[in-house]
């Protein structure tokens, strides 16, 4: 015999009773469109690996960030690739690079538009690494630090509302926090890509912006996915170096780690639905809609304020439907 109290069915009979006592909304405001810019393009190209993303000239990018606008999406975050790539990754805090030019005209065009910079150097590296390498090979964490936090100003230069270092080096959020100030960007916020696993799931995007390392992986700075204490350690770190937002990546193996970082920190937390996500779901023989919707569901439930996501305009266009 069932208990009449504890019937909870009866406020799942009507959509509008579901509705009145539903938790957890995704809005467009939550979601971040990733746009990929090449300068050199014409128009837009499409990426084998993401079916439905491409890379933008300027102007196809500043076309794309009117569209997230109208859309009433939360921001952009640009991906640079560049016209050429060296040991160093100069180009990534070039004035004139592709992620520059495109924060420029983007605030021109679209002053509105939450436009956040990816701050990272292997997308600019001959080695396809994130920071610079020793002559053995090996990463120089602190080498590193001063190229990004050069980039970080560039970008700042150029427009950019948000920073988003993603390179995982140690100290870079404070490095990155230190320069900003001191060339007189103090209001300019990081959204420090803080919880990052080493992880399969950014194979598509490594194709997308050509940064698969010529050798070795990433294990060496980014996390084993193994790994729950240590996200949080990683998180407080960079919240102790100047972090306003955090994030969380890849997202839906990490659900736990949403959850954590919201309450131990109860800073805004991003979560980062990546490439390898997007097209699993993208790909199966599934209902892409359904499954993009539940997911993006999901990821704010565990505590996700913000969700960036190739679904993005899609999600944002199903909501209003
Ligand atoms: C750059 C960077 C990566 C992603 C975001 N910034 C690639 C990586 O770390 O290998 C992955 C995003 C995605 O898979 O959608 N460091």
């Amino acid at each position: 015999m069932v208990f009449p109290q504890t019937r909870l069915r009866r406020l799942r009979r009507t959509p509008e009773l579901r509705s009145l006592v539903r938790e957890t909304e995704v809005l467009p405001r939550h979601l971040v469109l990733p746009l990929f810019v090449e300068a050199e393009l014409d128009g837009s190209r499409p990426i084998d690996a993401l079916p439905g993303v491409s890379r933008h000239s300027v102007d196809a990018a500043v076309a794309e960030a009117g569209e997230a606008a109208a859309l009433g999406l939360g921001g952009v975050i640009l991906f640079g690739i560049p016209s050429a790539k060296d040991e160093q990754g100069t180009e990534a805090w070039d004035d004139g690079g592709a992620v520059q030019l495109a924060a420029r005209a983007i605030k021109a065009a679209h002053p509105g538009v939450v436009v956040i910079t990816d701050v990272c150097l292997c997308e600019y590296t001959s080695h396809g690494h994130c920071g610079v390498l020793r002559d053995d090979g090996s990463v120089d964490n602190d080498a590193s630090l001063e190229l990004l936090a050069r980039t970080a100003v560039s970008h700042a230069r150029a427009g950019a509302d948000v920073v988003a270092p993603s390179d995982m080096m140690d100290g870079r959020v404070g490095a990155i926090r230190r320069e900003l100030d001191g060339e007189g960007f103090a209001d300019v916020p990081i959204m420090a890509y803080s919880a990052k696993h080493a992880s399969a799931f950014y194979s598509p995007f490594r194709d997308a912006a050509d940064s698969t390392p010529a050798f070795g992986d990433r294990r060496g700075y980014q996390m084993d996915p193994a790994n729950g204490d240590e996200a949080l350690r990683e998180v407080e770190l960079d919240v102790a170096e100047g972090a306003d937002i955090v994030m969380v990546k890849p997202a839906l193996t990490a659900l736990d780690l949403i959850w954590r970082v919201k309450q131990q920190t109860r800073l805004p937390v991003a979560a980062y639905q990546v490439s390898g996500e997007y097209a699993m779901i993208k790909t199966s023989s599934m209902d892409d809609r359904a499954l993009a919707l539940e997911t993006l569901t999901a990821l704010r439930r565990a505590g996700a304020d913000i969700v960036i996501t190739y679904f993005a305009k899609d999600a944002a266009r199903w909501l209003a439907t």
